[in-house]
């Protein structure tokens, strides 16, 4: 594997898989990579010629309170890991080479109606950060297809409208959620989470797949389900954040006649905040 700090050097190696004809997968993480991100260029190599991943803390998509500077920095493990799943190229940029004009000058990319809802109700500019970097590294890597996890849902779905909304050239897969053998989500920052809480974390999973049972077994009451569920997350001794029945691919609340439907929460820890969701196809 190949690892490039500059935008220039890799450019030029990726234009010479080009002319060659050769297509690019893209795989962008935040780093500290655990077994869902190799997942992700796994799936990269059965889809293309050329993998490229990218490791970059993007500090726009962190508020002022949240936790950029605590967030794990594991570039030697991190490089290893890329290596043992044959990735081609790593792109690791400092701030500057992303952000030359500094990131309060810096051109920025919003998708209106998706990124203030949900988590974005509770990170404000979060997804602007993240649609922001997002296509700044679509155009220097180019890539023919780009990997990004279920798990980080709401991402996805803006990232797909953007994707849509700007016509780029670039076609989103959604890579499966990876959980613990006990349903949960893995994550970057499950290294937060307290041992004395681990047992019973996975309760917003269960309470997730407890709506989805409900809604294919007819019961469409959205608020009674959502509030109940809320209560077992509480009862479980969390903090609920948001835990709503959406529309899978507008992120709107959930209609009766939708038949596709993803159940979305996040919940607060002593040591973390957790987000996980569960998608169901209900026929029509
Ligand atoms: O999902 C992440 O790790 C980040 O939001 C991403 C897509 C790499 C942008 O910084």
């Amino acid at each position: 594997m190949q690892t490039y700090h500059h935008i220039s050097g890799l450019r030029k190696a990726l234009a010479l898989h080009r002319q060659q004809g050769q297509t690019i997968a893209f795989v962008p993480t935040m780093g500290n990579l655990h077994r869902a991100h190799l997942a992700l260029v796994e799936q990269a190599k059965s889809l293309c010629d050329v993998v490229v991943s990218s490791i970059f803390v993007n500090r726009l998509q962190f508020g002022l309170n949240e936790d950029w500077d605590k967030y794990p920095r594991t570039l030697q493990q991190d490089t290893q890991k890329l290596i043992s799943v044959d990735c081609d190229y790593l792109f690791c940029p400092d701030e500057h080479e992303v952000y030359p004009n500094g990131m309060d000058q810096q051109a920025r990319v919003i998708v209106p109606s998706m990124a203030d809802v949900l988590c974005g109700a509770s990170r404000p500019g979060h997804f602007e950060g993240v649609t922001t970097v997002v296509t700044k590294l679509f155009n220097i890597v180019q890539p023919n297809k780009a990997i990004f996890g279920v798990k980080d849902y709401q991402q996805l779905a803006i990232i797909r409208r953007m994707v849509e909304d700007l016509c780029m050239p670039v076609d989103i897969v959604a890579g499966d959620i990876v959980r613990e053998a006990d349903g949960l989500a893995m994550s970057s920052r499950n290294g937060f989470i307290l041992p004395s809480e681990r047992p019973k974390v996975n309760q917003l999973n269960q309470s997730l797949n407890w709506i989805a049972d409900e809604l294919k077994k007819g019961n469409l009451d959205f608020s009674a389900l959502e509030q109940a569920a809320r209560g077992q997350i509480e009862h479980a001794g969390f903090k609920v954040d948001y835990l709503t029945i959406c529309e899978s691919a507008s992120l709107l609340p959930a209609a009766n006649d939708d038949t596709q439907m993803t159940i979305l929460g996040a919940m607060y820890t002593e040591g973390a905040r957790l987000i996980d969701n569960v998608s169901v196809v209900l026929s029509d």
